[in-house]
């Protein structure tokens, strides 16, 4: 079991990681709970998988536990979904001394949240990321919300978690796909943070597609202490924690253009570091040696790096321009200096941005 501490004064919290967290997550959560009352938040596969477990390990602790259950899907993450919420934590019960608890990946980590920052005010919640994303990125830092038909993430608050509880057991369930997704994420961290955590990818690929215990938590304690240290500089992106967007920019850009459907959110996260990569060495900010090794370790892992053939730059362009990091429409990018090293707030010439798209 590995303990973390997220640095951020009287907002300070922990960050656990390990096997077995799950069925002893009662005892674990009384530390950090005022009263007996919790609200399990979670969604139908998840709790399919791990409701009975934890339900039990709460009721053995002494705990009184509401449960909210909702569909799979980004397409949940809505102001619509969150009335619902708030509905069935007034009619179990819920009032201020109570916690909420995200048993769930990201979806359920940003709703969970933002339930938790407005209900009656604002009241206490953990995290208890089930995907690799969630446990490496999403769980961690405080950024909850849904999003608006017009946007994703648009309405939302910065509400710091009580605890993070990080079960690797239970990436043993997770597709394949989504696993990839939260090593996009990973990769990140070598790139804007430690080249040698880099190196470490390369090295034990089969140990971390084969989910060997010592390499997952090696990558996940290094991934939350790097976002750690990002988020007690700069809890609300006023500057560094931008570096946390890095690829993310064309990224989203991608999503929107593709409508949602076509790639997951780390697949696009994959193309986008690539493409900031090659911009980077375009601009003469990077060497071109380690912007292919960018690409050389997203291809490892099999994730996509190439844009689809079928998709227009001006609609890459125009999906960049709205994006919420642009300033009056010049868009901004995290950028590459070697692997470990970045520059965030970089302004790119139009030009220069559509030729590296062209590819
Ligand atoms: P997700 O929550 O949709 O989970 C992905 C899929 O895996 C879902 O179908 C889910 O039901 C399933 N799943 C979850 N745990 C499982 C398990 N252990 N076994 C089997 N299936 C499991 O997606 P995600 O990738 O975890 O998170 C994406 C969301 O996170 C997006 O909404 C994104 O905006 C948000 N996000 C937030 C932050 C942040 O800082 N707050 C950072 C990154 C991403
Ligand atoms: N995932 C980006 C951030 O937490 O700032």
């Amino acid at each position: 079991m590995e303990t973390l501490r997220v640095e951020l004064g009287d907002r300070s919290y922990e960050i656990v990681i390990g096997q077995g967290i799950l069925t002893s997550i009662g005892e674990r959560l009384k530390p950090v709970c005022a009263g007996t009352r919790v609200a399990v938040l979670s969604n139908h596969t998840v709790w399919g998988l791990y409701g009975a477990s934890v339900r039990k390990s709460l009721t053995d602790a002494g705990f009184d536990p509401a449960e909210v259950v909702i569909p799979d899907g980004e397409e949940h993450k809505s102001l619509l979904w969150m009335e619902i919420i708030f509905g069935e934590f007034l009619k179990q019960g819920l009032d201020r001394t109570c916690t909420i608890v995200a048993l769930g990946g990201g979806v359920v980590g940003d709703m969970a949240g933002y339930a938790a920052a407005s209900f009656m005010r604002g009241i206490r919640y953990v995290q208890v990321p089930t995907t690799l994303l969630a446990q490496v990125d999403s769980s961690v830092g405080g950024k909850t919300g849904v999003n608006l038909p017009l946007g994703k993430n648009m309405i939302g608050a910065f509400w710091q978690p009580s605890l993070v509880l990080a079960d690797l057991d239970t990436l043993q369930t997770l597709p394949e796909r989504e696993l990839l997704c939260g090593l996009s994420e990973v990769i990140k961290y070598g790139v804007i943070w430690d080249s040698e955590f880099f190196g470490y990818l390369k090295e034990h690929k089969e140990d971390i597609l084969a989910l060997d215990p010592e390499a997952m938590s090696h990558i996940v304690r290094r991934s939350c202490e790097i976002k750690a240290e990002v988020v007690a500089r700069d809890e609300r992106e006023g500057g560094m924690r931008a570096i946390l967007n890095f690829g993310h920019t064309i990224a989203h850009a991608v999503e929107t253009a593709t409508g949602y459907t076509r790639f997951l959110h780390g697949e696009a996260v994959a193309i986008g570091m690539v493409h900031a990569a090659r911009l980077s060495a375009r601009m003469g900010l990077m060497p071109e040696p380690d912007a292919s090794r960018v690409e050389e370790m997203v291809r490892l892992y099999g994730l996509p790096h190439e844009l689809p053939r079928d998709l227009e730059t001006s609609a890459l362009m125009d999906a960049m321009a709205r994006d919420k990091k642009s300033v009056s429409g010049e868009v901004r990018f995290v950028l590459p200096e070697r692997i470990g090293a970045v520059k965030f707030g970089v302004p790119v010439e139009r030009e220069v941005l559509e030729s590296v798209l062209k590819g």
